[in-house]
């Protein structure tokens, strides 16, 4: 029986992560999709610096091996391979065996063995790192948040672990600069903070939000955590605020409507290395198809409110990620987290290439703009072409 992929893939990362690991591969590729890399190959060594999680991988043509340490970077690492579109995983740990392929469909077809005679963990070694931040981190203590709200941030850590590579980021020539762009209390902001700094990078960063409230509020915590001089809060619209100097990561989790198509244009005047927003509800396209109903037979789509409602967020999304992509942003709209926490559950995550888009994208834009008589508020926001320091 098909299982949803999603889940099949959270199995096979608790089995990576899981020191009963004895060896893992992953090859193949999903249809109509390419991977970086054409094979992966995981296995623990131990070294004279500990024991390590170590990944082969080969682009067909020259091989890659590196050793990841447990903690922060094995899951970074991990992270990034799953969310690579690979055909088939193979798992084996020292008391199962998972086999995971990827159908036509999208879904997995999943095959688990258990071996004759377990092998039993080494004491203390047998927990499965189920978050990305130890839910035992004293920063939880002092900023708060359900157990929802920390599980949604958690998956958005793992969302950038897979699109920040730490090197690049490493060798920024400053800081890494972040930015949280509707910011709200700050869960993210500072989780994010927490995160980074764990993987030994020099951040600085800066939450965004119109409520003077919530700077007063973030302010405060950031200097009960001792985090002040690296972590502010600036009050302001995403659109104005002053953020100086431009940020080479934009976060956005959930700010209202088109707040994302703000977050986003200004990331893009920005000149943004990476890019993660998650948005929230979709009124503008909504409201547009609303007033300007669609031609037979595609106002079968539209006729209905909850069928345009559910369009509008697709058609929404499709077109800013397709913005994205003609302003020189490799972009694409992924799952962060299951939709049993949140129906927001999609992340726009793009990283800046610069490439100049092609006619055939321009031209798919115009095309479908046109055909539904839109105009995204990313496209009037990004018209102006100064860029915003
Ligand atoms: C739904 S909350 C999300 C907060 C936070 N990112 C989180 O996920 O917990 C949206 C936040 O965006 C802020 N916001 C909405 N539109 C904004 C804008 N144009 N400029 C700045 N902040 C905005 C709101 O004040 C609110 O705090």
């Amino acid at each position: 029986m098909p299982e949803p992929l999603d889940s099949a893939l959270a199995e096979v990362r608790s089995m990576l992560l899981n020191p009963a690991l004895t060896r893992a591969v992953a090859a193949g590729r999903r249809r109509g999709q390419h991977p970086s890399v054409v094979r992966a190959e995981l296995r623990p060594v131990a070294l004279k610096a500990g024991p390590r999680l170590q990944i082969a991988t080969s682009d067909g043509a020259r091989p890659y091996t590196r050793n990841v340490a447990p903690g922060p970077e094995a899951d970074a690492a991990v992270e990034a391979l799953l969310a690579e579109p690979f055909g088939n995983w193979h798992v084996e740990t020292t008391d199962r065996t998972l086999q995971l392929r990827v159908t036509k469909s999208g879904e997995a077809q999943v095959h688990r063995t258990t071996a004759a005679r377990p092998a039993v963990a080494p004491a203390g070694h047998d927990r499965v790192k189920e978050y990305l931040l130890d839910p035992g981190d004293p920063i939880f203590a002092e900023i708060g948040g359900s157990a929802a709200k920390r599980r949604q941030v958690d998956a958005f850590l793992r969302a950038l672990a897979a699109t920040l590579p730490v090197e690049p980021a490493r060798n920024l020539p400053g800081p890494l600069r972040v930015v949280d762009l509707g910011c709200g209390n700050a869960y993210l902001t500072f989780a994010a903070y927490r995160y980074l700094s764990q993987l030994g990078l020099d951040v600085e960063l800066v939450g965004v939000d119109v409520r003077e409230d919530q700077r007063r509020r973030n302010t405060e915590l950031a200097e009960r955590l001792g985090w002040a001089h690296r972590v502010r809060f600036v009050a302001g619209t995403i659109a104005d605020a002053d953020v100086e100097p431009a940020p080479d990561l934009v976060l956005a989790l959930h700010a209202c409507d088109t707040a994302t198509d703000e977050a986003l244009a200004r990331a893009v005047r920005w000149g943004a290395r990476w890019v993660l927003a998650a948005p929230c509800c979709h009124h503008d396209i909504a409201a547009q198809l609303r007033a300007q109903p669609a031609a037979r037979p595609y106002d079968l789509l539209t006729r209905q409110g909850i069928l345009r409602e559910r369009f509008a967020d697709v058609l929404t999304d499709a077109l800013r990620a397709a913005l994205l992509r003609l302003h020189g942003y490799r972009a694409e709209v992924v799952e962060f987290v299951d939709s049993a926490h949140t129906p927001r559950n999609l992340l726009i995550r793009a990283r800046r290439t610069d490439a100049e888009p092609t006619e055939g994208q321009r031209t798919e834009y115009r095309e479908l703009v046109a055909q539904w008589q839109l105009t995204p508020r990313l496209e009037t926001l990004l018209k102006p072409s100064e860029p915003d320091r």
